[in-house]
């Protein structure tokens, strides 16, 4: 789990078990949407420590974790180690028996420090997430996608409300104090 000192969520993780703080932006936006049911397919984009996929599987659902990263063996959670912006991806994917129901996306890019250049990437990952819901998502399926605040957020949004029924950004009350990040919280897959 990443160290942030001092933060009440990063303690309450370590103590409830957790991999990460950003469980707790997942289970806050379950509690406001109710996202997460039983039984569902769910893709979990940028998965690694595994604090998304975790509360996922506690939920009951069947989850599919990429990360480029490695991460700890969860029960009820299929780890692919790939990267999403790698094509072959999509071939793993489609062996895959049937679509998903939920598709979910903590994925950020490794941060340069440069804003501009930060925010550009942030926004080709949720295009890219974006890419995969149209492809692997079945009708009425649903998303959680982050983005950050700034000049690319309303073209993702813009696309997003093409594909879906409903889109909403919420900021988790466990979101980063300071941080520009945003979830975009998409229903009913058209
Ligand atoms: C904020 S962390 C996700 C935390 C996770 N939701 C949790 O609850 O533990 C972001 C993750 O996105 C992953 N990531 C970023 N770009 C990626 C890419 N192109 N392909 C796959 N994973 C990526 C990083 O490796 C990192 O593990």
């Amino acid at each position: 789990m990443r160290k942030v000192p001092r933060d009440r969520y990063y303690r309450k993780a370590l103590k409830e078990g957790y991999r990460s703080r950003a469980a707790y932006k997942l289970l806050q936006m379950d509690g406001r949407f109710h996202l997460l049911r039983p039984g569902d397919m769910v893709l979990d984009l940028g998965a690694a420590p595994g604090g998304w996929s975790q509360v996922a599987a506690q939920r009951g659902a069947r989850v599919v974790a990429v990360d480029r990263a490695e991460m700890e063996p969860l029960p009820g959670v299929l780890h692919l180690v790939a990267d999403v912006l790698d094509p072959s991806l999509e071939e793993a994917l489609q062996g895959l028996p049937g679509k998903f129901h939920l598709l979910l996306s903590d994925m950020a890019p490794k941060f340069t420090g440069a804003r501009a250049t930060d925010h550009a990437r942030q926004a080709g990952l949720a295009h890219r997430a974006l890419d995969l819901a149209q492809k692997f998502l079945r009708p009425g399926g649903g998303a959680v996608i982050k983005l950050f605040r700034g000049a690319e957020e309303p073209g993702v949004a813009r696309r997003a409300r093409g594909m879906f029924q409903s889109v909403r950004l919420y900021e988790p009350p466990a979101k980063q104090q300071g941080s520009a990040e945003v979830y975009l919280v998409a229903e009913g897959r058209l």
